[in-house]
């Protein structure tokens, strides 16, 4: 792929133009980030291991009837995907409380929520990715009141499929992050569902097997993904 149709270097991932003018191309490093890039890892097979695992997911999310800008896989670690307009948005769903919630509220990690929390963050790396509430977004002008309820309607039905697909492998499926776009005026999932982006819990054992293990120094990183992929593969 030529660096001249390099569009976005990102912190897990590069993004080209394809052929095709309505498409574009994503490749997956070898790279694990935390803390907004300030930890940062080369990790050699964990590229290979995130597009084969956010493959399997959108699959099933596709067979289910989510529309996605997955178009098809061209190799272990290149995905073909619609170009779309993404809404500068993080969606956040939590099943369970961990992460910033528990570090917000001071809130016992672990415990299961009456109902699924949906946040949005804005996306930006400048300033840290912000939190952002609905009257914000509609304030300024980051989506409409009909899209945002399009969202999070999009984000619980996902949510709704994810819980038994992760529990058939003996995943707790604590929280997520998701992101949209608009492609000829419809809004789909954008980006990847990897576990550097969800947090998974192994059912019996509780230990995170998500990107927790790099962030907390918890064990191998790529060890983990390959276990995620295996399970959701053999079960
Ligand atoms: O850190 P926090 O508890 O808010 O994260 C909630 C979920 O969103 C986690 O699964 C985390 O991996 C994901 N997330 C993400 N990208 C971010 C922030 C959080 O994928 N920039």
């Amino acid at each position: 792929m030529t660096e001249d149709k390099l569009l976005y270097t990102g912190k897990a991932k590069n993004v080209y133009q394809a052929d095709n003018e309505d498409e574009v191309l994503i490749v997956y490093k070898d790279q694990a980030t935390a803390l907004n890039g300030k930890k940062k890892e080369h990790l050699p097979g964990k590229g290979v291991l995130d597009c084969r695992i956010s493959q399997v997911v959108f699959d099933y999310l596709i067979q289910n009837g989510i529309k996605t800008h997955l178009v098809k896989n061209i190799s272990d670690h290149e995905q073909l995907v619609k170009k779309t307009d993404v809404f500068p948005l993080e969606v956040v769903l939590r099943n369970i409380t961990s992460g910033s919630l528990v570090k917000k509220f001071h809130v016992e990690a672990g415990q299961k929520l009456a109902e699924p929390i949906i946040e949005f963050y804005y996306k930006s790396d400048a300033l840290d990715d912000p939190f952002i509430n609905e009257s914000q977004i509609h304030a300024l002008g980051i989506a409409d009141k009909k899209e945002l309820e399009y969202i999070k309607e999009m984000t619980l039905k996902v949510n709704d499929l994810l819980v038994p697909f992760f529990a058939q492998s003996d995943f707790d499926l604590v929280d997520f992050k998701l992101e949209f776009g608009k492609y000829n005026g419809e809004i789909i999932l954008v980006d990847e569902f990897s576990p550097d982006n969800c947090r998974l819990w192994d059912k019996t054992s509780h230990h995170s097997m998500d990107k927790d293990v790099f962030r907390k120094h918890e064990g191998d990183l790529v060890e983990t993904y390959h276990e995620v992929l295996q399970r959701l593969t053999t079960k």
